[in-house]
């Protein structure tokens, strides 16, 4: 069963009520990502300070779950890892993450590189994500993010749900587990399973939208789960070490129906 275009669920129901080969990427990307908000700077600054504190690590093998239309989670794994898998399950987002990984084709493509001088990649939108990366740690590093996350990274269309045990040794989630549901059992497990894929010792960042009412994209609604704060204490609280939990003032520009986002991080224990 498909949500209603239009009417919708609102946030109930499970995973596989939702159109999600339908989600409309370019609408998502524009409408979150095309400028930089005060909420994401706040998670960029934090996220890029854990992992420069991992300086030490390098050739690790990254995680990013539920990617959709947002490449600022996988340039802040950029220096620490060789290899980067978006574990996408959307038929659209798969085809907009490997357009957008690989850059305009053909004749724009000629133009601008003569233009500019600029290799093939991602849209300039992340040169301002990967600036606030850039002001601190690790991130000055990279030679060329453009052209370094094209060749690290690799787009794998499958669920949640599907993800192996112990496969990666960093992650990110970004609104995922907590977006993709109405229902809190498939929320609790979508978190396990995404904590199930890293090795112990994984460094991991888990941001989440606190009380969001579900989430409206071109045509369709999509779920969510009301989470808080301690939903996450509580969930990492047997699996992570060194955990902070904390709350992301959000100006209510993004949208109405939501308090905040949360910003998880931990390293999963031995
Ligand atoms: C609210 S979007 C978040 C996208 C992106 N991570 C961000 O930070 O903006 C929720 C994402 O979860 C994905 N998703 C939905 N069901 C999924 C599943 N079963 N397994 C993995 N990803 C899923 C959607 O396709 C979508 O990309």
């Amino acid at each position: 069963m498909h949500a209603d275009p239009e009417v919708g669920t609102g946030a109930a129901g499970h995973n596989s009520d939702f159109p999600w080969d339908e989600f409309d990427s370019q609408s998502y990307y524009r409408h979150n990502y095309r400028t930089i908000r005060d909420d994401d700077r706040a998670i960029l600054g934090e996220v890029r300070d854990f992992f420069s504190s991992f300086g030490d690590r390098s050739g690790l093998k990254g995680l990013d779950v539920g990617t959709g239309a947002n490449l600022y989670p996988a340039l802040a794994l950029l220096p620490l890892c060789d290899e980067i898998t978006m574990w996408e399950y959307s038929e659209s987002n798969v085809v907009w993450l490997r357009r957008e990984l690989r850059g305009y084709s053909g004749f724009l493509d000629a133009a601008l590189k003569v233009l500019t001088g600029r290799g093939l990649g991602y849209s300039r939108t992340w040169d301002a994500f990967w600036e606030v990366l850039c002001e601190k740690g690790l991130y000055g590093g990279v030679d060329d993010p453009r052209k370094t996350l094209k060749a690290r990274a690799r787009v794998c269309r499958s669920s949640i749900f599907e993800l192996p045990p112990q496969q990666w040794d960093a992650g990110t989630m970004f609104f995922a587990a907590e977006s993709l549901t109405g229902d809190e059992g498939e929320f609790e497990s979508a978190v396990q399973c995404f904590l199930g894929a890293l090795r112990p010792g994984a460094p991991f960042v888990i941001a989440s939208m606190e009380n969001s009412q579900g989430y409206t994209v071109g045509k369709y609604r999509y779920p969510a789960v009301a989470i808080e704060e301690d939903d996450l204490r509580k969930m990492l609280k047997d699996r992570a070490t060194g955990t902070s939990v904390r709350h992301i003032e959000s100006d209510g520009s993004l949208r109405t129906g939501y308090s905040g986002m949360i910003l998880a991080r931990g390293i999963l224990r031995e």
